[in-house]
């Protein structure tokens, strides 16, 4: 496995790989990777004849300086975990190679990453549209990989690459989560373990709202009221946002739900030991609402 840490070199072995006809997949990540990572390298390996990851905590999306100062970094075990998974180079560089002094140009998404989590980071998705350029532009993939998790950041980075022509294909993977149900996530070891064990009302919300749904419910405030009671079960969560929005637009779903919308979830769990940190935690799930017997009219 090759372990690359500059721009320059990466760019060289992508010229050379394509000038072979070799097909490069890239997975960008922040580290701590997990499951839900190494999903997205084996949807690069179905995709590509190489699988490159990318490594960097990247400061300009978190509008919180304590976020960044908490977020979990574990280079050696990443790569350990990059090597058993097969993966054939992984990009780490460090802050100042990704943004050298005087570094003043930013790619930003302007309506798409207004609600939700734009709402309450403000500046994330700048940075984060901003850092996944700069890496496309870095590796000359052929194809990217990106979770469905982090469902508007997808959302984003599929607009950026089609409103500014880059040659890549974006690719989504389905969200992986733990036995109870908790979507992986590298924040997820910053919780402890009673705010872990809380944790698992994000995905029974979902679940929620799918059963309601199911028996017919259509109505959007009334099944975002049964999403907040399933969360406000969790004494440590505080809910962020609830949302219905169109899956494709991400504009808010009209009052009457029909066809598929999109729930997205963000909750603050709250440490349950005072030297906790408190964990900001998101989930999403799109909804089909068929059209019941009574929207069709006779
Ligand atoms: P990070 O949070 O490390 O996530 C890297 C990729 O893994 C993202 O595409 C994310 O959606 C995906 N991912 C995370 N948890 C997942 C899960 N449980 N199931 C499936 N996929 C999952 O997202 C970022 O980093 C950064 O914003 C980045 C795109 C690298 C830009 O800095």
């Amino acid at each position: 496995m090759e372990h690359i840490d500059r721009i320059r070199d990466l760019q060289i072995l992508a010229e050379r790989e394509r000038a072979a006809g070799v097909r490069i997949a890239l997975v960008p990540t922040m580290g701590a990777l997990h499951a839900g990572h190494l999903a997205l390298v084996e949807e690069g390996r179905r995709r590509a004849d190489r699988v490159w990851v990318s490594i960097f905590v990247n400061p300009t999306q978190f509008n919180d300086a304590r976020d960044l100062d908490a977020y979990p970094r574990t280079l050696e075990t990443d790569l350990a975990a990059c090597r058993e998974a097969g993966v054939d180079a992984v990009f780490a560089p460090n802050a100042s190679e990704m943004y050298p002094a005087g570094h003043d140009t930013s790619v930003d998404v302007a309506e798409l990453t207004r609600p939700l989590c734009g709402r309450s980071r403000p500046g994330h998705f700048r940075g984060v549209t901003t850092v996944v350029a700069k890496l496309l532009l870095a590796a000359k993939p052929h194809v990217a990989v990106f979770g469905e998790k982090d469902y508007q950041q997808l959302a984003a980075i599929r607009r950026m690459v089609r409103d500014l022509n880059f040659d890549v294909e974006i690719a989504g993977a389905p969200i992986v989560r733990e036995s109870d149900g908790v979507a992986l996530s590298s924040r997820n070891a910053n919780l402890d373990p009673e705010a872990r064990r809380q944790a698992v009302v994000l995905v029974r919300a979902l679940e929620a709202a799918e059963r309601a749904l199911a028996a017919g419910e259509r109505d959007a405030a009334r099944l975002l009221h049964r999403v907040e009671a399933e969360i406000e079960k969790a004494p440590l969560a505080r809910i962020d946002y609830a949302e219905l929005r169109d899956p494709e637009s991400l504009a808010p779903s009209p009052a009457h739900l029909e066809g598929p919308a999109l729930l997205a979830l963000a909750v603050f769990m709250q440490p349950s030991r005072p030297d906790g940190v408190t964990v900001r935690l998101i989930d999403n799930r799109v909804l089909q609402a068929q059209r019941s017997l009574e929207d069709v009219s006779p």
